[in-house]
């Protein structure tokens, strides 16, 4: 049991790894198992900067998010593969702009859920929802979205470090398509994504990895041309579609020195 009163683990089979506890272990969680922490070492067996990326996507997501509330006013949120919050949270972040922000969690992954339900208790503007971003439709017409969200104003959506777990035949594209066209002007979507743009063997490794340890990871990092294709019907904002902790960052010293090897894409666009 958690601290919160939780119990996060019942009813999960502490024998399948899972992508949202891989990365609640990389972000230094503790709601991951030992069969999750293997698939992690040996993910960092190839790529020893897994828990640096993972941050460095992590904090472009902060950043973005922050943008979006701060700067282009958006006040409501659907975060699609939303993982197992421990900081940092859209919740938190946007919330502090404005306490009446709406925010509603998706993943599909139990874990991800039961820790998103226990920590927002008490939170009426914010709450989680347990779907597949393959069945685009059911999120946008779940009657949880269809009750905090007003779709005739603007949204920010959210689909970071998702996508590159949906596999082409799931047709990705059309799922982020089907999503925009439910979307007000004025909407705006945070996307980052694993690219194999100058990083072919590690990435393929690294999918390797998820596709044979993890049940319904059908990993694959893109490159810059398919990622950017997400984005259509958006306007991408200044930076535009960038190594992730090239996005804003909050001072020039919080590039690292080796940021090409931060091998992950992010962008906001306008809609
Ligand atoms: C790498 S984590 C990213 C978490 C968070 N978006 C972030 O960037 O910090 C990917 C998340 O997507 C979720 N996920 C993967 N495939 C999904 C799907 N088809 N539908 C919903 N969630 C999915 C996983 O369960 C996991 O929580």
């Amino acid at each position: 049991m958690e601290a919160d009163g939780a119990d996060w683990s019942s009813g999960v089979d502490p024998t399948k790894a899972s992508v949202a506890r891989i990365y609640d272990y990389f972000l230094g969680g503790t709601h991951n198992f030992s069969t999750d922490r293997d698939v992690a070492r040996t993910l960092e067996a190839i790529e020893p900067r897994a828990r640096l990326i993972t941050r460095a996507n992590r904090a472009f997501l902060a950043r973005a998010t922050r943008f979006l509330a701060a700067e282009a006013g958006v006040r409501q949120f659907i975060d699609i593969g939303s993982g197992i919050p421990t900081q940092g949270n859209v919740h938190e972040i946007v919330q502090g702009v404005d306490p009446a922000a709406r925010v509603v969690y998706v993943d599909h992954d139990p874990v991800a859920v039961a820790h998103s339900t226990a920590i927002l208790a008490g939170n009426q503007n914010a709450t989680v929802v347990q779907a597949d971003l393959r069945d685009a439709h059911e999120i946008l017409e779940h009657s949880t979205v269809q009750r905090m969200i007003d779709f005739s104003r603007p949204v920010g959506l959210l689909l970071v470090a998702v996508l590159h777990f949906i596999a082409d035949e799931d047709r990705p594209a059309s799922i982020v398509a089907r999503l925009r066209d439910g979307l007000a002007p004025g909407s705006h979507l945070v996307l980052s994504h694993g690219t194999h743009q100058n990083h072919a063997e590690t990435t393929e490794a690294v999918s390797k990895v998820y596709r044979r340890a993890v049940t319904q990871a059908n990993a694959q990092a893109r490159s810059r041309e398919e990622i950017l294709g997400f984005f259509d019907g958006f306007e991408l904002v200044e930076p535009g579609l960038v190594q992730g902790p090239l996005w804003r960052p909050d001072t020039p010293a919080d590039v690292p020195e080796d940021v090409e090897r931060y091998w992950f894409l992010g962008g906001v666009g306008r809609r």
